[in-house]
């Protein structure tokens, strides 16, 4: 058993029995809730909001909710979800207009303070922020919809970042979301991955608990 993090991303999920499939989900093994939030203004699509954070929590989710913030501006809505329970916030530099003040509100709401890169964002946008963040995710699809494909160029720009965390030497999660499937985590986590999201893959495969040992083995192997 390897010690990285799955987090199912409930975009994929049965949104009428969304308490029962977090249920499911985190009772087939899964370590964390990831909650994409979308604005259609940000990105093209709509989804969910602090409400559905506190619902889950108030169902009974344990789990950290990993909340990935597509929507603009993002700090106007940062203390509803850290209220809402939040236990990490991601957001993109793209969609803050003081990324370095957005970590610091994060942070002073009690969450773990993330920093998202789309497919087309350079590294270089962690260059002066990566020893106040606790966790980097890097696209591996352009955001707004589930179930797209992984693009390869993705492992260079995680082998590029998963040097820049260790040559700080503070311990920063690398987290990657988009097309990650049983069949390519292997490869994900060899590029220096350790939290991986997957919507598509788990929630719409039959047996929840099988997918994510799959997953689990893969990067182990
Ligand atoms: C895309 C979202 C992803 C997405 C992942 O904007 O951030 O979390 O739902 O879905 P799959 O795993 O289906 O690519
Ligand atoms: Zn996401």
């Amino acid at each position: 058993m390897s010690n990285c993090i799955i987090a199912p991303s409930i975009l994929s999920a049965d949104f009428a029995r969304l308490g029962e499939e977090v249920d499911n989900v985190i009772a087939a093994g899964a370590d964390w809730v990831h909650f994409d939030v979308m604005d259609n203004h940000y990105v093209p699509n709509l989804t969910i909001g602090p409400m559905v954070c506190q619902a889950l929590r108030k169902h009974g989710v344990t789990a950290p909710i990993d909340v990935h913030l597509m929507v603009e501006p993002v700090d106007r809505i940062v203390p509803d979800f850290a209220e809402a329970g939040a236990s990490l916030i991601s957001f993109h530099p793209e969609a803050s207009k003081h990324v370095h003040r957005t970590i610091q509100l994060i942070k002073s709401h009690g969450c773990k303070a993330g920093l998202v890169l789309n497919p087309g964002t350079p590294v270089e946008v962690l260059d002066w922020v990566l020893e106040d963040l606790d966790l980097v995710l890097l696209m591996s699809v352009n955001p707004g919809f589930g179930g797209q494909a992984f693009i390869p160029s993705t492992l260079d720009k995680l082998r590029a970042v998963r040097a820049m965390i260790d040559k700080r030497g503070k311990p920063v999660i690398l987290e990657v979301d988009g097309g990650v499937k049983a069949d390519n985590i292997g490869q994900i986590a060899a590029a220096g991955a350790d939290a991986f999201v997957a919507g598509s893959a788990i929630f719409n495969a039959p047996d929840y608990a099988q997918v994510i040992a799959q997953m689990r083995g893969n990067v182990a192997a």
